[in-house]
């Protein structure tokens, strides 16, 4: 029985791994460590609030008193670490929150791991010998992204030696994040496991994120805003994809190692806006003026610092641990579509804010 400490798990990414890993991994409990910020959103794990093998905790990953405690109560051997704030035109607005979260929280969890799983100063530096962990010692998995690279040109992929270049408070955060996940390995043996995968889609996005807020925006006939030229370029992955690849690291990864995370789906902005807009003219009503909703596309002045291209080599994970994605962004656009349209009460709770109410019933008030 592993004994998983997932932060974040009430997000967007988190909650799709929670689901999965209590159906692929039957003998776990999960203990979420959740925050409930803007972007948490305790409705997105309805389906397994009373699975017993699933625990919900609010509270922030800063706190180290209430992290020190949950590593001993629950006897923690595994963390999962997605908790972040994540939303890079936010990063751009308020920064502050972003290096209290990526950078404090995750130097929070990494010393209480060290702390519970007894490693101290150099006494079991690995650097580069990992042959006292077994199958069953503990586990640290970062979950980060392919941002912390920079900005690629027309041609060429993110490998994982691929020299660091952040551009938005954002990236950096999470750069400095991944650098002390790394420290901990080389300097306290923490065994350590690192993901830094592509853009995201699929059920529970918030609709901040570009696919579900075109989605949103399309079926309520609002403008469509796109950065710039729209030729911006993100390699698309189908969420579940993503979670997948969490567990195959986690159950085969090499320690101390990290793994890129890519779904072979490069597209420009303004393809996956016109795909949404084409598809949604397929399936829903047409707008009331009559004209197809890439009519509704509206180009915006450029973020600042906007990445122009990020795609990723995933060849390690596939050549090491025989992992591809399974979805193809068509397939995945369309099931992703399906879900919003299936799921309205989802997205109008999160539209006007009642979805933090999902709380209060589940747990009682705060
Ligand atoms: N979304 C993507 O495309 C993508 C791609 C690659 C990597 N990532 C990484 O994956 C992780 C999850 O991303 P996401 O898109 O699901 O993010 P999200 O914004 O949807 O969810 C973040 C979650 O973390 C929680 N949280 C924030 N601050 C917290 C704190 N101080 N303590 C405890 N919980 C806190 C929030 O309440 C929320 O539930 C992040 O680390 C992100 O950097 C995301």
């Amino acid at each position: 029985m592993k004994n998983i400490l997932v932060t974040g798990g009430s997000g967007f990414i988190g909650s799709n791994f929670v689901r999965l890993c209590l159906e692929k991994v039957p003998a776990c409990r999960l203990i979420n460590l959740d925050k409930l910020t803007y972007a948490g959103n305790p409705g997105n794990l309805l389906d397994v609030a009373d699975d017993f093998r699933y625990r919900f905790v609010h509270g922030d990953i800063c706190d180290a008193s209430l992290v020190g405690q949950l590593f001993q109560e629950e006897k923690i051997d595994t963390v999962i670490h997605f908790a972040a704030e994540s939303h890079v035109d936010r990063s751009i607005e308020g920064p502050a929150e972003f290096i209290q979260t990526n950078i404090v929280g995750t130097f929070t969890l990494l010393e209480a791991a060290r702390k519970a799983w007894k490693l101290d100063n150099n006494e079991k530096s690995v650097t580069g010998d990992d042959e006292a962990v077994t199958e069953s010692s503990p586990r640290f998995l970062h979950v980060s992204t392919d941002e912390v690279y920079g900005s690629l040109g027309e041609t060429g992929l993110f490998e994982e030696t691929t020299p660091y270049d952040p551009r938005s408070p954002y990236s950096a955060s999470k750069a400095s994040s991944d650098h002390l996940v790394s420290a901990y390995y080389h300097t306290y043996g923490l065994p350590i496991l690192m993901t830094n995968c592509s853009n995201n889609y699929g059920p529970f996005q918030f609709p901040e994120k570009l696919i579900p807020l075109i989605i949103n925006n399309a079926l309520n006939s609002k403008d469509l805003p796109v950065y710039g030229d729209g030729k911006n370029v993100r390699d698309w992955l189908y969420v579940v994809d993503h979670c997948t690849a969490i567990i195959k690291v986690l159950q085969n990864g090499k320690v101390g190692e990290t793994y890129n995370v890519g779904g072979n789906s490069e597209k420009q902005n303004i393809e996956v806006v016109q795909t949404i807009c084409d598809i949604l003219d397929e399936k829903v009503a047409p707008l009331e003026s009559g004209e197809v909703r890439r009519s509704l596309i509206k180009f915006v002045k450029d973020r600042a610092g906007h990445d122009r291209r990020y795609a990723i080599d995933a060849s390690k994970l596939k050549n090491e641990l025989g992992w591809e994605p399974s979805v193809d962004f068509n397939d995945g656009i369309r099931m992703t579509i399906d879900w919003y349209l299936d799921n309205t009460e989802w997205i109008s709770a999160v539209i006007d804010g009642s979805y933090q109410d999902y709380y209060d019933k589940l747990y009682g008030e705060r």
